[in-house]
């Protein structure tokens, strides 16, 4: 089959290169999925996980990328709750080859079942980032309705799920970025937007929760407009800041098949928007995941046409 690996951690995606790769071979619990399109989150050549296994051997060369949407196309041993032929989509292991590729083999209970009227792009694009949103609002944020959120990167892959999902749990979100991502955050239901380039960040008052994807001295000085009680997430590292009397949680997104089936019914019915930057196929992917300008949005690779 046809896939992208890495071999060299110092090169990023400068190094990525297509080559033919053996097909996978389903284990315990497996599925084959046939993938029709995948989603890529860049910063992913810097998690450990590329490039080593569990137990820190050396895993390269790796296929990268974690999201997938297909069809079932070969079970594993003992494999239930899936079937040959049906389509699915979800977020593949970290320390697996993963979905840059014709084939993934992945664990049923990683996928859940894609709607026939849901694209295979759309549907890549939505585990990673949906199901990050969902779980840092919901499951380690504890979100009311009538709370108010600080989401960071709101014109980004996370930050445009993050801002809708909240808008629809009933909370206030101030959306931040760059200055050029202003309108494309409001559009995605932001109701207030902070320039972090040109606007002071300490202007906005109190918030309940911020939702962090950038890190470092934005979420040290985010830590600071936590109001008593609330929660800062972040989603790049160990906190290096704690709400004076709040709680601040790290997690890294895991796959749960009745949170992506949420989020893809939120997509059928409107609610929901996807953030989709460009999309390539598998042989123009090395191009367009070394992009030479700022691109935003979620790439995309279309790999069966
Ligand atoms: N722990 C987890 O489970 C998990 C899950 C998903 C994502 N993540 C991490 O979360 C981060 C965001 O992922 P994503 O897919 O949402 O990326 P993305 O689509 O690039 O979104 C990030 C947004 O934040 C903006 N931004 C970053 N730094 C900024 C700064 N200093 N000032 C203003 N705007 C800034 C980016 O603008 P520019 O593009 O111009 O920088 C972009 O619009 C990544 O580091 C990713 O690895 C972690």
């Amino acid at each position: 089959m046809k896939a992208i690996v890495v071999t060299d951690e110092a090169a990023g995606t400068a190094g990525m290169t297509l080559v033919e790769r053996p097909e996978p071979a389903a284990a315990i619990n497996d599925v084959i999925v046939e993938i029709h399109a995948s989603g890529f989150v860049p910063t992913e050549l810097a998690w450990p996980s590329t490039w080593s296994d569990r137990r820190g051997r050396d895993r390269t060369p790796s296929i990268p990328g974690h999201e997938l949407a297909g069809v079932v196309s070969a079970l594993g041993y003992g494999t239930a709750g899936v079937s040959v032929g049906q389509r699915v989509f979800g977020l593949a292991d970290w320390y697996r080859d993963g979905t840059l590729a014709e084939y993934v083999a992945i664990e049923a209970r990683n996928l859940a079942p894609l709607p026939g009227d849901v694209e295979f792009t759309v549907g890549a694009s939505l585990p990673i980032s949906g199901l990050t949103a969902w779980q840092g609002l919901f499951d380690h944020g504890h979100l009311q309705a009538g709370q108010s959120v600080l989401a960071h990167g709101a014109a980004g892959a996370v930050g445009t799920m993050v801002t809708q999902l909240a808008r629809e749990a009933g909370a206030y979100v101030i959306g931040t970025g760059r200055a050029a991502d202003r309108q494309k955050a409001l559009d995605f239901g932001a109701q207030e937007f902070v320039d972090l380039e040109n606007d002071a960040l300490e202007d906005v008052g109190g918030v309940d929760l911020v939702f962090d994807v950038i890190g470092g001295d934005i979420q040290k000085r985010s830590a600071g407009l936590i109001r008593s009680g609330g929660t800062l997430v972040t989603v790049v590292g160990l906190p290096e800041a704690r709400p004076a009397d709040g709680l601040a949680v790290d997690f890294v997104v895991e796959s749960d098949r009745a949170q992506l089936g949420e989020i893809v019914q939120r997509v059928r019915d409107g609610r929901l928007r996807t953030n989709i930057g460009y999309v390539a196929t598998l042989d123009d992917a090395v191009a367009a995941l070394n992009p030479t300008e700022r691109h935003t949005g979620k790439p995309i690779l279309r790999i069966r046409p």
